[in-house]
């Protein structure tokens, strides 16, 4: 045998015996045995130590939200610890404020069960389950956008409010080495409580948009878990001003098409923006919801038409649409979804225009 042979012979076998020696210790030094975890005073659940608390709630069927899928890059994991899971890690801290880390506020993906633990989180919580979907379509609507519509077993159904998301479990697939739940908006009315729709925009490399794009098919199974969020459409006669980019769409759909079933004829205006002509997508919805719904007015505008484009429309982001058409804002109040950049950008045109805070509700996909 070549030397060479021998070093990578040698080298992989120290490498398999440290692998051992590894798994060995965790099932071992690192058995931290079962404990308690108090739920909001009144729900003792135990658990096995050692994992996160994030995934030992899911063991017990309690779904926090997770848009990152426990990455600790998403913040929206937050519960609030009364007692016990030790310091606040520096993965946590950039999305935990001050005055939330008083209160305890931790992000449960990072937080390792270690000890009993007394939390506190939202009753809602309570209510969010998990669902065997069946995909009964999956077209595309712009090169990069796809179409989903997921449908549940007869006698199955799903309570939610215009404007929430659902996270979908993306499993493993042949380029991705783990299970991943990402959050979408639900883009259909709720109340077809019977089916789900979603508009999912293509992430190159991203686990669970490649997942989707290239290896879901129509009839297959999707587990989603949910409902979830504060961002939903709010009962009140106010002037509404909604402001969605791309996939952005999705709840605003929702909310719309909630509005119409319901006959709700508030005063709306829905600016809508894409770059180019080939990624405007649901005009033809639109169209057909202001037909019935004539309170409702689309502005739907391109920040980088081509020649091809052919576009005789507006030109320019929803910064400028909203700064060129909408008039003093001090009665309306806002719906505004898409990436954090529009939003940020957004937010302080609306208070300009004399737009309290708290009437301006968005939904960063981040
Ligand atoms: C409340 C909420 C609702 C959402 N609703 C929708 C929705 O209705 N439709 C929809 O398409 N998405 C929506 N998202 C975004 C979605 O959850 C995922 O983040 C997104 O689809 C990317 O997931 P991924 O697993 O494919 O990418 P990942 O594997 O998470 O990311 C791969 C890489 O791409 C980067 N990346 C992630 N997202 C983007 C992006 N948008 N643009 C550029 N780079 C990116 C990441 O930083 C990473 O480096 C929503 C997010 C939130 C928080
Ligand atoms: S799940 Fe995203 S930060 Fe915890």
């Amino acid at each position: 045998m070549s030397t060479i042979a021998q070093t990578v012979l040698t080298i992989s076998g120290i490498t398999g015996l440290l692998a051992l020696l590894l798994s060995v210790a965790n099932k071992t030094i690192a058995n931290y045995g079962e404990k308690k975890i108090t739920i909001n005073s009144e729900k003792d659940l135990l658990v096995d130590g050692g994992d996160t608390l994030l995934s030992a709630l899911v063991d017990q069927k309690i779904f926090i939200p997770s848009a990152c899928g426990g990455k600790g890059s998403c913040g929206y994991c937050k519960v609030t610890v009364l007692e016990g899971g030790g310091e606040i890690l520096p993965t946590e801290l950039g999305y935990v404020t001050p005055d939330e880390r008083q209160q305890g506020v931790r992000l449960s993906c990072q937080l390792k069960v270690r000890e009993d633990l007394k939390i506190q989180i939202p009753e809602e919580l309570f209510s969010v389950k998990q669902f065997d979907y069946h995909v009964e379509f999956l077209k595309d609507v712009t090169p990069t956008i796809k179409h989903l519509r997921l449908s549940l077993p007869d006698n199955e159904e799903i309570t939610f409010k215009a404007g929430q998301y659902i996270q979908i479990l993306a499993p493993k697939y042949k380029e991705s080495d783990e299970e991943v739940y990402r959050a979408y908006s639900i883009a259909s009315s709720p109340l077809d409580t019977k089916a789900i729709e979603l508009y999912i925009g293509y992430v190159k490399e991203g686990k669970a948009t490649t997942y989707v794009h290239n290896y879901l098919k129509e009839g297959q199974k999707i587990t989603v878990v949910g409902p979830y969020g504060d961002f939903y459409y709010q009962e009140g006669d106010r002037d509404m001003v909604m402001v969605a980019i791309g996939t952005g769409m999705a709840p605003i759909m929702s909310i719309l098409k909630y509005m119409h079933s319901k006959q709700i004829n508030r005063n709306v205006t829905f600016y809508f923006g894409a770059r180019t002509r080939e990624d405007l997508f649901e005009m033809e919805t639109l169209d057909g919801l202001m037909k019935d719904m004539p309170n409702l007015k689309v502005i739907t505008c391109l920040s980088k038409p081509t020649e091809s484009c052919n576009w005789d429309g507006e030109q320019g982001r929803v910064t400028d649409m909203l700064k060129k058409f909408l008039d003093t804002a001090t009665q309306k109040e806002a719906y505004l979804c898409g990436s954090p950049v529009m939003i940020d950008s957004v937010i302080p045109i609306l208070k300009e225009k004399g737009m309290p805070e708290e009437r301006i509700y968005y939904d960063k996909f981040e």
